[in-house]
């Protein structure tokens, strides 16, 4: 790729997604990129960036472009330290408060076993603890990931760390052996609610206040200034006393917003005096 357009690819993706590409990604980027070239028989890095910037390529490929530079990766009780905080000490604090109707975000949701993992947390809580209502809606800016999550199907091997009982209370087996999957149950998919939103826009398009946010494993392609950008979003649609959970190799940075430390990577907006 030569460095003009190099340039192109790094101004595009760093200011509409925010993910930030410098030189030492060139080698990266090049090889995502690469699948789409073969996808579309295009033989330079040039040509597939005169398409994609072009006005009818942009709207063909805006999509696979998206889809290759982003990391996706997740798992089911990612960083499981951040679940038991939940259980442990965020619910209880949240009930002893008032509450009975929990409005969750996954902020960067990718294939959605984030926010099926809080809704089998919350569900088991509800059940055994204390009633609560909950809704999780989950965001990216990737439809493909997004369309993968509203299904709520995985693989067995993708679902390997679903915990056996939460698997029996809250999955069912697909009936053809061969297809070797499992689907949420509708009762833990009618919670859910997966939407495309891009946390570069400047509003997000929510009218909620969320008392639990997961914003986990995004901020780390994202620069300082962006970072702060966004977070002081999310902070803005977050209900007061609401907790914010972030990855846990990210942090706040130096941003001024009054968030209190909870736990390792875990923060409180406080509560109304
Ligand atoms: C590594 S995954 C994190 C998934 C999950 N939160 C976890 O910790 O397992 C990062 C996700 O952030 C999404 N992402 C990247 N840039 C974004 C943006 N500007 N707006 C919304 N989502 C974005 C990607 O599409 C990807 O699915």
């Amino acid at each position: 790729m030569n460095p003009e357009t190099f340039e192109q690819f790094k101004e595009f993706i760093e200011t509409n997604l925010g993910i930030k590409i410098p030189p030492s990604k060139k080698i990266m980027l090049e090889s995502r990129l690469a699948k789409r070239l073969r996808a579309l028989k295009i033989s330079t890095y040039e040509e597939y960036c005169a398409y994609v910037f072009g006005e009818e390529g942009f709207e063909r490929e805006i999509q696979q472009l998206i889809d290759v530079v982003t990391t996706n990766e997740t798992d089911f009780f990612r960083e499981n330290h951040h679940f038991e905080v939940l259980t442990g000490q965020v619910l209880p604090e949240l009930v002893r408060a008032g509450a009975e109707e929990l409005n969750v975000w996954s902020v960067a949701a990718s294939t959605g076993q984030e926010a099926y993992t809080l809704a089998m947390v919350l569900e088991e809580y509800s059940r055994s603890v204390a009633s609560l209502k909950y809704r999780i809606l989950g965001t990216d800016i990737s439809e493909t990931v997004l369309r993968v999550a509203q299904t709520g199907i995985y693989t067995e091997h993708q679902a390997a760390k679903i915990p056996d009982a939460y698997k029996r209370k809250y999955c069912l087996r697909s009936k053809n052996p061969e297809q070797r999957t499992v689907r949420f149950k509708p009762e833990i998919r009618e919670k859910t609610l997966f939407r495309r939103l891009n946390l570069m826009d400047s509003a997000y398009q929510i009218r909620k206040k969320y008392q639990i946010v997961f914003c986990r494993n995004v901020f780390i392609y994202f620069d300082r200034g962006t970072q702060k950008k966004v977070l002081e979003r999310i902070y803005s649609h977050m209900a007061p006393g609401g907790y914010l959970f972030m990855g846990h190799s990210e942090n706040l940075g130096n941003v001024q917003l009054d968030f209190v430390p909870v736990s390792t990577a875990v923060y409180r907006k406080p509560p109304k005096e």
